[in-house]
């Protein structure tokens, strides 16, 4: 296969720094972020993605360009293809993965809930039944999800409250995630960790995302909806910046302890842990509206609609003191500051008229 030629004829994913990491979804938002990091800092990083069409597929690419100029080099395929990913393992002695490749966003769900089903409970299934087989297990750090929390009315969220109450089929499957880990970890001794990210935004972010289609929608003069709670009251997430989750993600890597088993037997107990990576200060969807008007210099044509979305939880809050304990997580970004760095990328990304951002949604918003 071309990847084939490519890795054994390339210095990219061999060891530097210690690390050789597999890092799927590395064409998505988060993924192509922690690669550039990992990179940066002198670990070798392959990529996997199956540039699925769920939002324009040639904002994966442009990510793919920027990655190759870095060297890291990205295999089109899927998670759901088994020998694949154990030809990905036999080529090359990956000592971790990060797995951030799922369907994401919540609303979609509602529209395509087989594809969450194949991609994040199927094609995690995959991936761990062969990295269970592998001599010696990789460590595994892997994308929950906040909206595992669901309908939990503590606040801020702990990483021991209540996650059995998802509002979305997403939630749902992140939640399976986390279950089906606990599994591949009692019985097979593989090393996991689960990240809950919590409403991630920056530069070559997701346009399916609010703050994404919120500032296209504001460039072009087009109203944008605000959807509240059951109660009426202001929905509110915890919006956390990109670099900060890039952090998380390296230091949960680098606290990842090995695993205990190989080549699919257990050995003794590995470590499993799950975290929240959030910034901790929930903030109003009016209030990030109202930052992305200042930023853009427009007002918005706001539509405020008085029913929840579907699929929505009321609001999001992390409590991050574990990750801070085990890997010195410290979310620094406050929103403003964050969203002046993502309105920058976006203005040079798509120039000022935004002319190619009409084709940055390919699902339909409205449907
Ligand atoms: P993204 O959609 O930009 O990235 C995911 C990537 O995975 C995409 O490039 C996609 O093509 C790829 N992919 C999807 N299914 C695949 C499959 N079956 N095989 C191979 N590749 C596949 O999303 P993101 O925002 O970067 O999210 C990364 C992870 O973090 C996801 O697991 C997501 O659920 C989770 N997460 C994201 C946020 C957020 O706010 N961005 C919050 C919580 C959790
Ligand atoms: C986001 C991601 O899309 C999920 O993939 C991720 O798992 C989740 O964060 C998470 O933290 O776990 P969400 O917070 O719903 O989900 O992100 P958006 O769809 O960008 O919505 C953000 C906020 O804007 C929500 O409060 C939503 O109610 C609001 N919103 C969204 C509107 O008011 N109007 C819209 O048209 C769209």
């Amino acid at each position: 296969a071309a990847w084939e030629k490519q890795v054994r004829h390339s210095s990219t994913p061999r060891r530097v720094n210690g690390f050789s990491v597999l890092v799927t979804g590395a064409a998505g938002f988060i993924g192509s972020h922690c690669s550039l990091a990992l990179k940066k800092r002198g670990d070798g990083v392959l990529g996997l993605d199956n540039f699925n069409d769920y939002y324009d597929p040639s904002l994966k690419r442009a990510r793919q360009n920027l990655l190759s100029k870095h060297q890291i080099f990205i295999v089109e395929g899927d998670l759901n293809d088994g020998p694949l990913l154990t030809k990905l393992f036999d080529v090359v002695p990956f000592t971790h993965v990060l797995h951030l490749a799922a369907q994401a966003g919540v609303r979609y769900a509602m529209q395509n809930p087989q594809s969450y089903v194949k991609s994040n409970i199927a094609g995690f299934v995959n991936l761990l039944e062969v990295a269970k087989a592998v001599n010696p297990q990789p460590a595994i750090v892997w994308a929950s999800s906040s909206s595992v929390y669901g309908l939990n009315t503590e606040n801020p969220f702990s990483e021991h409250d209540r996650t059995d109450r998802p509002a979305s089929l997403y939630a749902a499957t992140k939640k399976a995630g986390e279950e089906i880990a606990h599994t591949y970890n009692h019985i097979y001794g593989l090393s996991l960790t689960g990240l809950r990210f919590f409403t991630v935004y920056g530069p070559w972010g997701r346009p399916d995302m609010a703050y994404f289609f919120f500032t296209k929608d504001i460039l072009q003069g087009k109203p944008i909806d605000i959807y509240r709670t059951q109660d009426q009251k202001a929905v509110a997430r915890d919006f956390t910046y990109i670099d900060d989750v890039v952090k998380g993600c390296l230091g949960a890597l680098d606290t990842a302890e090995k695993s205990t088993g190989s080549g699919g037997k257990k050995k003794g107990p590995a470590q499993l842990r799950v975290y929240n990576l959030g910034n901790t200060s929930p903030v109003p969807v009016g209030r990030l509206v109202s930052i992305l008007e200042g930023l853009l210099n427009t007002k918005a044509k706001k539509h405020v609609i008085s029913l929840p979305r579907n699929g929505d939880v009321p609001y999001t809050h992390a409590n991050v003191t574990l990750a801070y304990k085990d890997f010195g997580y410290k979310p620094t970004t406050d929103l403003a500051a964050g969203l002046r760095k993502f309105v920058k990328w976006y203005v040079s990304y798509f120039g000022i008229e935004s002319k190619r951002s009409k084709e940055t949604q390919h699902f339909d918003e409205s449907s």
